[in-house]
């Protein structure tokens, strides 16, 4: 039975693929939380398997692979999806939240994988799905330090791609526009800004709330199954809400051109 594990599936994008997964003939499906219920306090059916994981612990994803790899076996599929959103200023963010942000949305992944390799590359297939994001192709103010884990994760999946390609392991980078989930809390529960950012801060808070357009979660983890699912060596998809328009608009006109215009539509300034 092919197993699948999914990191954050407490809401969002990670618990529509559980769900979505659950539903296909055959599939053991595993989800982390960070905090074990019983699968339907989280909307999940019974037949998903949850593991207490805590990504912002450095010990848990070595913790976690050993296991799962005793109790379930070795996953065919591995989703990187936990993670979470810092905004604001580069320049008023504390240095342990950028720290915390790396651990949780960069460290705890490439750590994660590297546990589970060993057994995947001994089997010889598989594949390593890293949830980035559209802000892993281009970068919106005041989510610097959010997207530049998902950069790194860009590169890393790109990396990996060449790395794990000779063992017949597929990497797949997942880069979700808007998929409306609870991620955006950070962005609900701001602050009025305040010092000198506050007007383009301001700024970006009314374009981002103009942002109507959001797919589902249940679209998103389709989109991601479908990435999951093909048996070519592509890496990157972009997905949901806004992805593909911008990342090929930005490659139409070039980087400059697109971050000139991209600012005004922002900032302003
Ligand atoms: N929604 C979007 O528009 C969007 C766009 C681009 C990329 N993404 C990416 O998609 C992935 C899923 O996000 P989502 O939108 O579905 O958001 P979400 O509903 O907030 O789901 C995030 C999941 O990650 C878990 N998580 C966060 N911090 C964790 C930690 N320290 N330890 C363990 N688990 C942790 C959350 O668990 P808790 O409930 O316990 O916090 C939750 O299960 C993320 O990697 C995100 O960056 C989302």
């Amino acid at each position: 039975m092919p197993i699948i594990l999914i990191t954050g599936v407490s809401s969002g994008i990670g618990n529509a693929l559980v769900r979505l997964v659950a539903d296909k003939p055959g599939w053991t499906v595993i989800g982390t939380v960070r905090t074990v219920k019983p699968p339907t306090e989280y909307g999940l059916p019974d037949a998903a398997v949850l593991y207490a994981f805590e990504a912002g612990d450095p010990d848990a994803p070595a913790a976690l692979a050993m296991k799962v790899l005793a109790e379930q076996g070795c996953p065919d599929v591995i989703v990187n999806n936990a993670g979470y959103v810092l905004y604001g200023p580069v320049e008023e963010t504390p240095q342990a939240r950028i720290r915390d942000l790396y651990q949780v949305n960069v460290f705890s992944p490439i750590a994660l994988v590297q546990a589970f390799l060993p057994a995947m590359r001994e089997r010889g297939s598989g594949v390593v799905a890293n949830v980035t994001s559209l802000g892993g192709r281009l970068v919106f103010p005041f989510f610097s330090s959010y997207n530049s884990t998902k950069h790194a994760m860009e590169g890393y999946s790109e990396g990996l791609w060449h790395e794990l390609k000779p063992f017949g392991i597929r990497v797949k980078a997942i880069e979700p526009g808007y998929v409306a989930t609870p991620i955006y809390k950070a962005m609900d529960e701001r602050a009025e800004p305040t010092g000198p950012y506050a007007p383009y801060v301001s700024a970006m808070n009314t374009f981002s709330d103009g942002v109507t357009k959001r797919s589902t979660p249940e679209q998103a983890a389709e989109e991601t199954w479908r990435a999951i699912s093909d048996t070519s060596d592509r890496l990157r998809y972009p997905i949901a809400a806004y992805a593909r328009v911008l990342v090929r608009a930005r490659k139409l006109v070039g980087d400059m051109a697109f971050m000139r215009f991209m600012h005004k539509q922002w900032i302003g300034k």
